[in-house]
């Protein structure tokens, strides 16, 4: 069936779907990580990671340099639980992706308009050889205010290390429409954010997904048959799963700036489900579209559980799907049951190689923990058609790079 925009409509992610997720499932679970992880940095907190990569999501080797960006706040003025409150964007660089070095703040002070700087992606950008845009969420708290962003600057790079320069005007991208994607009015625990850059293979064109939820006043509408799926006899939908309604957004670039977006209606939706589906993102493997976000354990609907970790969506006909959940379920790699807060914010590279943050791991006498804010074990991936299995442990914070920066194989890319 298509709707008034022509493409077809959100693909469901359903009750029934996730009532296969199952926690400790040894093919889609990240290996515990041990308790005497190391620390990247010993001044920040860092969690959400992504590298600087080409707009086809291949890690960008920049004059023998890796880089990384990663939300980072002062461990000496924030605690791991508000780190929320001091996020910035920070970039790291790196010899061949395992040693990290702190390399500063990326934006420049002030640039940002509001509060905090979310999660994003940065990209090597149209220009000169070095231009590179960063993508980003920014963030006010009062008023409440959640924004896709763009920056744009340079990468310079010699025998000593990475910098950048620039970086100093923010362009708003789009805000919450209240049509497809639910804004603050109708839902005061909206999620708008997270955007992911990417060129669309199949047509050419330049999409952002993003984290959204469902339009619509929140709790006002019950969780129908469609979003229940099929179902075991007696099976009783709770009414609070009614406050769950995330979606998976997508935006379509409409100038070469990449200013301009047509909102289109989300490519997953998960009403009824999970209200979040965090930081989507796209490989493209074997003719299939895999569609990758994170979720939590607290944010599934009432009658539901799952773990903290990637869940996965997989298309035979492109981007605008439609998906089927990956693995039947759609988790993809869970915390295990004995670690269940070991790990977060995964992000999948089109090696299938997984980096995440490393969040809370118990020792041996479990009231006691250990907060991470460092990246935790690369784990690889493989996907096979439908379903996805776990295959290796890396080291920590392990990203090597895929491809040179601006080599002649390169250049036609850019
Ligand atoms: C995922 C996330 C993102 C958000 C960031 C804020 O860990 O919730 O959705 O941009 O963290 O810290």
């Amino acid at each position: 069936m298509l709707n008034t925009v022509g493409i077809a409509e959100s693909s469901l992610w359903t009750r029934a779907d996730a009532m296969k997720v199952h926690a400790d499932d040894p093919t889609a679970t990240m290996p515990a990580i041990s308790y005497d992880f190391p620390v990247m940095n010993e001044d920040y907190w860092i969690w959400d990671t992504w590298p600087l990569r080409d707009i086809h999501g291949q890690v960008v080797s920049f004059q023998g340099w890796t880089v990384i960006f990663a939300l980072v706040a002062d461990r000496s003025k924030y605690g791991w639980s508000n780190r929320n409150d001091g996020a910035r964007i920070a970039y790291f660089y790196s010899r061949g992706g395992l040693n990290w070095v702190f390399g500063g703040h990326l934006l420049k002070d002030g640039a940002n308009p509001r509060s905090w700087e979310w999660s994003g992606c940065t990209i090597m950008a149209p220009g000169t050889a070095n231009s590179v845009e960063v993508f980003f969420t920014s963030v006010n708290q009062t008023p409440p205010q959640s924004v896709p962003a763009q920056c744009k600057g340079y990468i310079y790079a010699d025998d000593t290390g990475v910098r950048f320069e620039g970086f100093d005007e923010v362009t708003d991208l789009f805000e919450a429409d209240g049509l497809y994607y639910a804004d603050y009015t109708e839902n005061n625990f909206w999620d708008f954010r997270d955007p992911h850059v990417f060129i669309n293979p199949e047509d050419g064109k330049t999409y952002v997904l993003f984290e959204g939820n469902v339009a619509m006043d929140r709790g006002t509408v019950p969780v129908g048959k469609d979003e229940i799926g099929p179902v075991p006899p007696e099976t009783v939908t709770p009414d609070g799963a009614r406050y769950t309604a995330a979606a998976i957004g997508i935006a379509r670039a409409t100038n070469e700036a990449r200013t301009e977006w047509k909102m289109l209606p989300p490519l997953v939706t998960a009403f009824g489900v999970n209200d979040q589906t965090e930081r989507p993102h796209v490989v493209f493997q074997d003719g299939l579209t895999y569609l990758f976000t994170i979720s939590h354990h607290s944010t599934y609907a009432e009658g539901l559980d799952g773990p903290d970790g990637v869940y996965g969506f997989v298309s035979e006909n492109g981007i605008f799907g439609p998906y089927e959940p990956l693995n039947s379920s759609g988790l993809v790699l869970g915390n295990p049951s004995s670690q269940p807060y070991q790990a977060y914010s995964h992000y999948v590279m089109t090696n299938g190689l997984v980096t995440s943050f490393i969040d809370t791991v118990p020792s041996s006498d479990p009231t006691v923990f250990r907060y991470g804010g460092t990246l935790a074990p690369t784990v690889k991936l493989e996907l096979v058609g439908h379903r996805s299995f776990v295959t290796e442990v890396k080291g920590y914070g392990y990203i090597p790079p895929q491809i040179e920066w601006l080599t002649e194989a390169t250049a036609d890319l850019f």
